[in-house]
């Protein structure tokens, strides 16, 4: 079903949606919600592949996260181009190789006006891509959640207003 009501659907993107996008998701939440706004949004995230369907974000993810008070709720699944595209508003990638995997699924000009880069909303920071944390070491996790606290704040501002 196509979104045709007042309410802002926002779909985070990166490879396995267990470190990236679900932390996306979770601190986007806490700012909606910390304006009171919950009911005009639907958000949620997903990954280009499906290897982690079903699992929680990775537990270094989650504990770097909690430090910041953000808590990692969603489990891991898939994109589904057939519904997600009908579904979201914002497709918000992580990095170009999911911008680049989501443009290969679109299935008409209207799925590709969706697709945005999560650093495109960045507003103290300068990068072109939030790292993909998943091989490397703590500041890598630290590094993601930087970046992500500083394009959720610049996101919700460029929605509402
Ligand atoms: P994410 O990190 O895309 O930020 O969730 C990754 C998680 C898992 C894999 C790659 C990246 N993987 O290849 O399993």
């Amino acid at each position: 079903m196509e979104n045709h009501n007042d309410t802002t659907t926002v779909l985070f993107i990166c490879l396995g949606n267990i470190c990236r996008s679900p932390t996306a998701e979770a601190i986007f939440k806490k700012y909606v919600s910390d304006e009171g706004l919950d009911d005009q949004f639907e958000i949620d995230s997903a990954g280009m592949i499906g290897n982690h369907e079903g699992s929680r974000a990775d537990g270094r993810m989650r504990k770097h996260a909690e430090k910041r008070d953000f808590v990692l709720e969603s489990l891991s699944r898939p994109f589904d181009k057939d519904v997600d595209f009908d579904r979201f508003d914002y497709i918000i990638a992580m990095d170009g190789s999911n911008i680049s995997d989501l443009k290969s699924r679109a299935r008409n000009e209207a799925d590709l006006s969706k697709l945005h880069r999560m650093t495109d909303y960045c507003v103290g920071f300068d990068y072109d891509t939030v790292p993909d944390p998943y091989y490397g070491g703590a500041e890598g996790f630290e590094l993601v959640l930087d970046i992500l606290e500083d394009s959720c704040k610049g996101l919700l501002d460029k929605i509402k207003k």
